[in-house]
């Protein structure tokens, strides 16, 4: 990838009828990345974006593009085009016509139109739609003809928001693929929006965390899964188990009620911290004296493992295993020093409790609301 700055942001802070949306965010995004802002319901991923695309005025902070300054370029004027999650097509124009329309509007010859909304009908794989009118067209079709639509302009940067968001997940899968393949055709800089994890983490070259107006972390997918910074990141990407710890030395690390080898270092002595424990970094062992051991409450085959919850001391993980346990037996567990993950405490400490409550559909509705419920905890 090429590490050229081409779109830095820098102490952009936007305040709506007195309430913080960003909070002086920094952030750099360079030439040709597939970037991704992704956070909660209202977390200012949208704001951002339009902050990039000019539709909107940051209270503080600069916009720069290529070195230059843009805070008071308009729109129109910048080399970047957005798809929007909902993707007003033209009803009445055909497809050819939607995607031709920005190039007439700049008065291009009738052939430089003509070959590059085939070549981009081609790139969308639309190739024989020219002649058909948006209301005929699926909705992974129509999405294409906004894709195409943004891309002929040949800009710079293609800003997306949301824009799989009303597709059905088989098609949402494909269309991941589609982007990604036309992100390296045509090396343009995509920031993406996204409130799924798992779409940011497989598309994206740099995924940004957003919660309540800041940045919480940027990084590659396997950095921000591997190595979150904190509560908040680790509960978001994935699943996990964090834990409240002591860091009692140097590469010795107390939670759950025994001490534990792990590799994280530099924390003061007896510092308490966070512990992030992924499911699939648990073992299940025979019960040993001393040893880590805990009850299992449910078990679900998920296909190519167990998913197991497990009561140790009364705080409920999850835990992923390709060995059969029956439910309510108890089994012994061990965690190599590095599988735990080690982070300070921050306001996100406390935060998100065990798997007591889990289920599948729970924890899709609660990435969702994370931010609302922060608020009303706070209160
Ligand atoms: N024009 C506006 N006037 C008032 N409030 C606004 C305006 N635009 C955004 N907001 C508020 O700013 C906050 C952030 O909005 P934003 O659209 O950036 O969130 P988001 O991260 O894109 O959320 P979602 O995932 O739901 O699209 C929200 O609380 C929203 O209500
Ligand atoms: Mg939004």
């Amino acid at each position: 990838m090429n590490k050229d700055v081409l779109i830095r942001l820098s102490g952009i802070s936007k305040s709506f009828d007195g309430e913080t949306v960003l909070d002086n965010m920094d952030l750099e995004i360079h030439d040709k990345e597939f970037i991704t802002l992704l956070g909660p319901s209202g977390c200012g991923k949208t704001t951002t974006l339009r902050i990039i695309g000019g539709f909107e005025v940051p209270d503080a902070g600069d916009v720069f593009f290529d070195g230059q300054r843009i805070n008071d370029l308009p729109p129109y004027k910048r080399q970047v085009n957005t798809v929007f999650q909902r993707y007003a097509l033209f009803p009445h124009l055909n497809v050819y016509d939607n995607v031709a329309f920005g190039l007439r509007l700049s008065h291009l010859p009738k052939e430089e139109v003509e070959k590059r909304v085939k070549e981009m009908l081609e790139m969308t794989g639309l190739r024989g739609f020219d002649a058909r009118k948006p209301s005929t067209l699926s909705g992974g079709q129509q999405q294409r003809v906004a894709i195409a639509r943004a891309l002929v302009n040949q800009p710079r940067v293609l800003l997306l928001d949301e824009p799989l968001g009303a597709l059905d997940l088989k098609l949402r899968k494909d269309m991941q693929n589609e982007l990604k393949r036309i992100q390296h055709a045509t090396g343009i800089t995509f920031i993406y929006v996204t409130h799924d994890q798992e779409e940011a983490l497989s598309m994206s070259d740099t995924v940004v965390v957003m919660s309540r107006g800041k940045i919480q972390q940027i990084g590659t997918p396997t950095d921000i899964y591997n190595e979150p910074v904190n509560a908040f990141v680790a509960d978001f990407i994935g699943e996990s188990n964090i834990l409240d710890g002591i860091m009692v030395a140097d590469h010795k690390a107390k939670f759950a009620g025994k001490t534990f080898a792990c590799v994280d270092e530099g924390f003061d002595k007896n510092e308490p911290v966070d512990i992030v424990i992924r499911p699939e970094d648990v073992d299940v062992v025979p019960v040993k004296k001393n040893g880590l051991s805990g009850k299992v409450s449910s078990v679900t085959f998920k296909g190519d493992y167990y998913e197991i919850i497990v009561d140790i001391n009364g705080f409920k993980w999850m835990i992923e295993t390709s060995d059969y346990v029956a439910p309510e037996t108890t089994i012994g567990l061990s965690i190599e020093p590095d599988a735990i993950h080690v982070m300070k405490k921050s306001e996100y400490s406390g935060m998100f409790g065990d798997y007591s409550t889990f289920s599948e559909e729970m924890d899709h509705l609660s990435d969702l609301d994370t931010d609302e419920d922060a608020e009303e905890t706070a209160e």
